[in-house]
């Protein structure tokens, strides 16, 4: 099995549109995955943070990045539509300092093989050789409409980061280095997660210092939103 990472090309966008489809199974009914006019236009505003993970020649994975313009704190309450121009990424902005994680999307037929820890690999790279300061996102609560009768997200979180309940997107993205910042209630259409998300965080660690000077770690962190 040979896992390769490069940066998207015009080429790929069909096979692209084809497996956010093949990651997103259950939300096309919603029409919240990608067209092949969101991915071109990723691809005209920022090719660099588009990247496909092949696995024996055959693209099965990739990631969405967009740079947050500065005038925008993404620490703040926001929606998948809005931060990323209903998918579109207009407002991509090289000057800015935070790398947004708009998508990542691995085929269903190859979950739990790496490929999704290969791409949180490629995005945190891509952070430093931009020399960016951090990594943010919304990250999809993809096993709580299981426990949405039981608990409120906050608690639902809260046991998913103490290893007593399994989410399989966020504990792919707390392996991989992310920490949970808040959450973010309708973030994004998506029965599963009851349309919230949580508010994830990575600092580069090359530049941490500066940020902390620049953003005081305790105006930066979020209130948890109460459930709706
Ligand atoms: C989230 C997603 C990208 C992960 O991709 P993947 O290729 O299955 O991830 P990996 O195989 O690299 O697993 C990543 C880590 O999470 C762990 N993991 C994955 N699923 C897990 C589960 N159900 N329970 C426990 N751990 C799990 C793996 O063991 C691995 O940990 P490790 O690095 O310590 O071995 C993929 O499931 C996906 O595309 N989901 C649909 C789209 C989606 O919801 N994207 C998230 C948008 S916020």
């Amino acid at each position: 099995m040979s896992l390769n990472l490069r940066a998207a090309t015009a080429d790929d966008v069909a096979r692209m549109v084809q497996l956010n489809r093949e990651a997103y199974v259950d939300l096309i009914e919603d029409d919240v995955v990608f067209d092949e006019a969101q991915i071109r236009s990723h691809l005209d505003h920022f090719p660099e943070g588009q990247i496909v993970a092949e696995l024996d020649g055959e693209i099965v994975g990739a990631i969405a990045t967009m740079i947050v313009p500065r005038a925008i704190d993404p620490l703040a309450p926001h929606t998948w539509m809005g931060i990323t121009d209903g998918g579109l990424f207009l407002r991509h902005d090289p000057l800015g300092d935070t790398l947004y994680l708009a998508d990542i999307y691995v085929a269903e037929s190859v979950w739990g093989k790496g490929v999704g820890r290969a791409l949180y690999q490629a995005l945190f790279d891509l952070c430093r050789k931009l020399g960016l300061a951090r990594v943010i996102g919304g990250g999809r609560l993809y096993d709580y409409d299981d426990h949405a009768a039981a608990m409120a997200p906050d608690e639902y979180v809260a046991r998913v980061l103490r290893g007593e309940l399994k989410d399989r997107v966020l504990v792919s993205q707390l392996r991989a280095g992310f920490e949970v910042r808040g959450l973010l209630p309708s973030y994004l259409h998506d029965w599963r997660s009851r349309h919230w998300a949580t508010l994830l965080y990575w600092a580069n660690p090359e530049r941490t210092a500066d940020v902390e000077q620049r953003v005081p770690r305790a105006e930066a962190t979020p209130k948890i939103a109460p459930p709706t």
